[in-house]
Order: structure tokens, then C-alpha cells, then sequence
């Protein structure tokens, strides 16, 4: 549940301009257009965050939250106190390098911090909402490692509304020495008629996972399509919803806290602990009507040719399983004719924000007169 409507901040968007040999212009689809079952979605959102070194991660696409609620607010011993420098990059010391040393040490990635010090009655956590809230079908995949400390929720979520919600959330108490376990949550209207407690409701499943969250990278994904929310783990089907879906568009979150609520959190940690997210990978539809006139624009009659199939994530996205192990695939980094008329966020502060993705500042450059025709502000 998001507790506050987040701000909204301009930001200017980069969309890439059209290439005469564009190979995805009609869209990403789940599963080959060749297959009886698959789903086209027109627009992307990708993040590498273990490539990702900035101090205002709004240039990135995501805002970090700051607010707080009393401990009657936040329904547990503790109030929550949100906060911005709770949010921060750590990328691998080597720009091309998917092992190895980090800029702040221990894991790579983007890191949401649990402080340990509760002694004020509040709870230091961490939230950030993506800049984009025009998501309404689409396919959310994110690796994650989970925090090692008992006593923390972690989540990962889509949200238009309390009552239109889609949810993975790791309490870490339910970590132990053989396995793990995600919540798998809609928010609905019948959850908001019992108080915002889903977990009495259909709409929620406890899903025991063969390993610990905290361990390693993991990928979970969750599908949404009309009629139908299936959530994955490292390309493995677990588990599909198909009633009271949601409807809306809506934006991504993630965040990490502890209220020391017994019957959810527990906790809180007494020190600081982390949940770090190696990537955000979202293929979706958009409510937006200038979206769906870029997407007509580069793709004014369906071609399946131009569709490009997103790859399938089928094995856990960790450093430890090889110095290749952690790298995944990601259109934004495959060139710019993967990503015609795609908003596509900077990963560097040292880097110009339009060349930080692709390899000749001179190419990007002479693209900018065109650039300026497609320059999208929300
Ligand atoms: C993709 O294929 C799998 C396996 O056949 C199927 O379960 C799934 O529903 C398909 N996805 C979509 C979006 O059609
Ligand atoms: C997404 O939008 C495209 C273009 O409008 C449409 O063809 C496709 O069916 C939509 N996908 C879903 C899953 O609704
Ligand atoms: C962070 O970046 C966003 C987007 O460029 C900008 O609107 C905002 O003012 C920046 N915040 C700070 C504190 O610089
Ligand atoms: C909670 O937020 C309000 C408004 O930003 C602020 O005035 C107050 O000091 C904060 N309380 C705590 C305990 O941090
Ligand atoms: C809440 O966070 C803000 C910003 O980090 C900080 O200034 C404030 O002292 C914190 N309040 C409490 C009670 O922890
Ligand atoms: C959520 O949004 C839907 C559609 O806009 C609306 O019908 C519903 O009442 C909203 N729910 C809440 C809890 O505000
Ligand atoms: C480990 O956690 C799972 C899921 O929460 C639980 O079913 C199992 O009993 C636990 N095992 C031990 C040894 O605590
Ligand atoms: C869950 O719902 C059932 C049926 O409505 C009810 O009997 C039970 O008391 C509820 N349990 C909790 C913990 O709310």
C-alpha cells in the first residue's frame, strides 16, 4: 500500500529517435508472435543498476520517497520514517565489468536501507516510485537480493490505488536455513473493506520458494494481461491470479521497512540492513494517448516482423554463478534501433544523459534535430 500520492516533479524525457533500420518499432512481445499464446506490449522501462552511479536517482526515472507515518498510521509499535538518502546507487567499480568490486562495497546495485537506530520510535526505511505511471499490462521483471536480517518487508509493486495493487513481498523473517518464501498480494476492494489486510482474502498466496531470497540475485517477474496476473521466479511459472485485476494505469515502486508489527514485519533490525535491486526490466502498455501516437507513428500498421521477443530470464541473475553470471539482457544496451521511440533514462552522473547508452556520442548527436520533434515531458 503507498500511504502518500508522490509528488509530481518535471522531468524532461529522452525518447529515442526512429533509425532507418529499427528492428522492435511495433513492439516486445512475451513469447514468440509465431506462439498461439503471446502478448505484444509497445513501451519499455529498463534500469541496469548494477551500471548505475548517481546521486539524484530521479535522473534514472524513479523518486525516491520521503515522508512519515506515527506508529498508529503504520498499524505497529514503530512509525516509518521514509527517507530519500535511504535510497542509493552502488555500482561495479569497472563500467563493463559484471563482477567484482562495488563503489561503496559489499553487493552491487541500487540499495534500500533499513536503518538500525529506532530509538526516536520511528523506523529509517526506504521507498521510490517510478517517474512513469502509465503502466496497465505488461510484463515487471526485477532481480533482487533480499535483506539478511530479520525483520524487514521488501517489496516490489505495481499501483494505481489501494484497492488496484499488485504485489511481491519478502519478509525476511520467513527466511530460514532451507528456504523462502514471497507473498504474492492484489490489493482489491475487498482487502480495503478488511482494512487493507489482503492477507484474508483470495487475492493472496504465500509461495514457498527452494531457496533463501537473501543469498543471492534472484528474478522475480510478475505478467500481467487481461484476465490474468502469473508470477514468476527465475523464468519458473508459480502462480497466476484471475480475479478482481486491476484495471488502471498506474507506476512501479519498491520499498524496504519495518514497523515492528509481529504478524508482518517483525523486527524492527537493530542495524542497518539492505535490499538491493540488480534491475528493473518493465515491457508494458501505456495509458498515455502521446505514447500510443509515438507507438503509431513508428508502427502505423501491425507487422510481427517488427516485434522483438523479450528474453526469458531462466536462471538466478547472480555475480556468483560465473563473471558472466550477473549479466542479463537488456534492449537499451543492444543499440538504439532496439529502442525506437523509447524513453530511455540516464545510468551515469560522468556521462552525458543522451549518450550514456550507446556507444558514439557523434551518432546520437546528429540525431538531435530529430530528437527535439520527440521529446516527451509528462
Ligand atoms: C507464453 O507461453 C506460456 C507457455 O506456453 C504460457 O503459459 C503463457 O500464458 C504465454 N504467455 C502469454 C502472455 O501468452
Ligand atoms: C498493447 O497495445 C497494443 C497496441 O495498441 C495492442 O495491439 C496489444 O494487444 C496490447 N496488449 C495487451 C496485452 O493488451
Ligand atoms: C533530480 O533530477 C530530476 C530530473 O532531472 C530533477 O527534476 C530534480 O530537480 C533533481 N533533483 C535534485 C535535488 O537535483
Ligand atoms: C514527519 O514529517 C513532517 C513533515 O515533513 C516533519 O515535520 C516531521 O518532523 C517528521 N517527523 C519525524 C519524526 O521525522
Ligand atoms: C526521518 O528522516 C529524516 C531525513 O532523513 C531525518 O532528518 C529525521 O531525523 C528522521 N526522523 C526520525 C524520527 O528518525
Ligand atoms: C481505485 O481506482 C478505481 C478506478 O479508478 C476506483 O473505482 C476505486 O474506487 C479506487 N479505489 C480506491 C480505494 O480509491
Ligand atoms: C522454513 O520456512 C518455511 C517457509 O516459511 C517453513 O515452511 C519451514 O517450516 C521452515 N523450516 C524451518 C526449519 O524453520
Ligand atoms: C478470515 O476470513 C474468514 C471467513 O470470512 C473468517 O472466518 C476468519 O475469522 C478470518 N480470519 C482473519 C484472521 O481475519
Amino acid at each position: 500500500m503507498l500511504h502518500r500520492a508522490v509528488g509530481a516533479v518535471p522531468w524532461l524525457l529522452l525518447a529515442v529517435p526512429r533509425l532507418a533500420n529499427a528492428a522492435c518499432e511495433c513492439g516486445y512481445s512475451l513469447n514468440k508472435t509465431t506462439d498461439a499464446d503471446h502478448a505484444v506490449f509497445t513501451d519499455l522501462m529498463e534500469n541496469d543498476f548494477l551500471h548505475t552511479s548517481l546521486d539524484n536517482v530521479t535522473e534514472a526515472g524513479w523518486r525516491p520517497q520521503q515522508y512519515n507515518m506515527s506508529s498508529e498510521a503504520s498499524r505497529g509499535p514503530f512509525g516509518k520514517n521514509f527517507s530519500i538518502p535511504n535510497v542509493e546507487t552502488n555500482a561495479f567499480k569497472q563500467a563493463d565489468a559484471w563482477s567484482g568490486e562495488s563503489e561503496k562495497g559489499g553487493d552491487a546495485g541500487l540499495k534500500l536501507w533499513v536503518r538500525g537506530d529506532h530509538s526516536r520510535g520511528f523506523v529509517n526505511s526506504a521507498e521510490m516510485a517510478s517517474v512513469r505511471d502509465d503502466a496497465a499490462y505488461g510484463s515487471f521483471r526485477v532481480g533482487l537480493k533480499l535483506s539478511a536480517q530479520s525483520g524487514t518487508c521488501g517489496a516490489f509493486f505495481w499501483y494505481h490505488n489501494n484497492s488496484q495493487e499488485i504485489d511481491m513481498e519478502f519478509l525476511s523473517k520467513q527466511f530460514n536455513q532451507s528456504q523462502g518464501t514471497v507473498n504474492l498480494v492484489l490489493q482489491t476492494p475487498e482487502s480495503v473493506e478488511k482494512n487493507y489486510d489482503a492477507s484474508n482474502t483470495s487475492e493472496f498466496k504465500v509461495q514457498a520458494l527452494p531457496f533463501r531470497p537473501d543469498e543471492k540475485f534472484h528474478e522475480y517477474r510478475f505478467d500481467w494481461s487481461p484476465g490474468r496476473v502469473a508470477f514468476y521466479v527465475d523464468g519458473t511459472f508459480h502462480y497466476e491470479m484471475t480475479n478482481n485485476l486491476p484495471t488502471q494505469g498506474g507506476r512501479f515502486l519498491f520499498n524496504h521497512w519495518s514497523n515492528g508489527d509481529p504478524l508482518w514485519s517483525a523486527g524492527p533490525p537493530g542495524a542497518d540492513t539492505a535490499m538491493t535491486i540488480s534491475y528493473m526490466k518493465s515491457y508494458f502498455n501505456s495509458t498515455d494517448p502521446a505514447r500510443h501516437d509515438v507507438h503509431k507513428g513508428r508502427c502505423p500498421t501491425y507487422d510481427p516482423a517488427k516485434v522483438c521477443a523479450i528474453p526469458e530470464q531462466t536462471k538466478a541473475p547472480d555475480p556468483s554463478e560465473g563473471p558472466d553470471g550477473a549479466k542479463t539482457y537488456f534492449f537499451t544496451k543492444d543499440g538504439p534501433d532496439k529502442v525506437p521511440g523509447q524513453i530511455v533514462y540516464r545510468q551515469t552522473s560522468y556521462e552525458g544523459a543522451a549518450t550514456s547508452l550507446f556507444a558514439s556520442p557523434s551518432i546520437y548527436l546528429s540525431l538531435l534535430v530529430t530528437f527535439f520533434s520527440c521529446i516527451i515531458v509528462i
